[in-house]
């Protein structure tokens, strides 16, 4: 059904002016602004929409709190649409609104969404990067980034207590395929067209409780410097990180996430495995839980605020 593509997801937040100064700084584009509603852009137009938590066009709530109501994922072509359609409307209540997008809920309730991608194409601007027997920068220095501008939205995360009914749901029937998996806990999927390692990652905690929600949505930019650069951003305008930066070993990429007042967390990533039908998946037997191959728990904030970064910024302590 050539999913290709996450084309964007919807929050229900606490409170939107809090989650407009997030998502600024975090390097989105704001394209558009009301009393009700922020639609933020990455450079491919993938959208971050801003709606308040009890906003009755949301999606019902699946946890306590602000978080993700709904993901949007984008297909090739009309007739991937119509194909999709045609095998929710089996047994989903599908609601198709005046754009031609498709609307219902998962088999565990999560709100989730098809489109015709509206991504554009975007390509990182050239690194310059000097390594031995290739010149990529000469005469020239380094570049530094005073914030990121993520250029893709790949994947969205959420913790679930049953993986079973999503993985029926997502590959038997919508065909999205499994890039790798820990085997009954963790699922990385794609779509069926999807070039990133993961459009989607399910995740059942297990032993620690039904815990059942949105965890985290991520973001690629252009080099590692600008992950750099964008995570010590966040942290001179006062956001915590999460966890990083850092390395995943499952999918390759460097990461760096930030606790999100919209719910969970905003991961800027680089470097994500980038795959195809030749994919060779695996199982991983290590639990979920070590999914770093190593990261700095508690960020830079110490090191900013020690090792005398000039900013002229004041560091606010939440
Ligand atoms: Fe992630």
């Amino acid at each position: 059904m050539n999913v290709t593509t996450l084309d964007g997801v919807t929050y229900g937040v606490n409170d939107i002016a809090e989650a407009r100064q997030f998502w600024l700084d975090f390097g989105l584009n704001l394209e558009a602004e009301s009393t009700d509603r922020l639609l933020f852009t990455s450079k491919d137009k993938s959208f971050v929409e801003i709606r308040h938590r009890d906003d009755p066009a949301l999606p019902p709530a699946i946890e306590e709190g602000p978080g993700v109501r709904e993901a949007i994922f984008g297909v090739k072509t009309q007739a991937d649409l119509d194909a999709i359609k045609a095998e929710l409307e089996k047994d989903h209540d599908v609601i198709t609104d005046a754009e031609g997008t498709l609307h219902c809920l998962d088999p565990l309730g999560i709100g989730v969404g098809f489109r015709v991608s509206r991504c554009v194409e975007v390509k990182a601007e050239e690194p310059h990067f000097n390594m031995p027997g290739r010149t990529g920068r000469l005469n020239a220095r380094g570049k530094f980034y005073d914030c990121a501008k993520p250029l893709e939205m790949s994947h969205v995360v959420f913790m679930v207590p049953d993986t079973e009914k999503e993985i029926d749901f997502y590959v038997n029937r919508l065909g999205f395929r499994i890039s790798d998996c820990y085997p009954g806990r963790g699922y990385f999927l794609r779509g069926g067209a999807g070039r990133y390692h993961h459009n989607l990652f399910l995740l059942n905690p297990g032993g620690k409780g039904d815990k059942f929600g949105f965890h985290h949505l991520a973001f690629e930019v252009s080099n590692v410097h600008e992950l750099f650069g964008g995570g010590l951003n966040m942290t001179k305008k006062g956001w915590k990180t999460m966890l990083g930066p850092g390395r995943h070993p499952i999918s390759s990429c460097y990461f760096w996430y930030f606790l999100n007042p919209c719910g969970g967390g905003a991961e800027y990533d680089f470097d994500s495995d980038i795959v195809d039908e030749n994919w060779q998946g695996e199982e991983f037997e290590q639990t979920p839980e070590r999914f770093a191959e190593w990261s700095l728990a508690a960020g830079m904030e110490e090191n900013l605020l020690y090792k005398g970064v000039q900013t002229g910024d004041t560091i606010k302590k939440k």
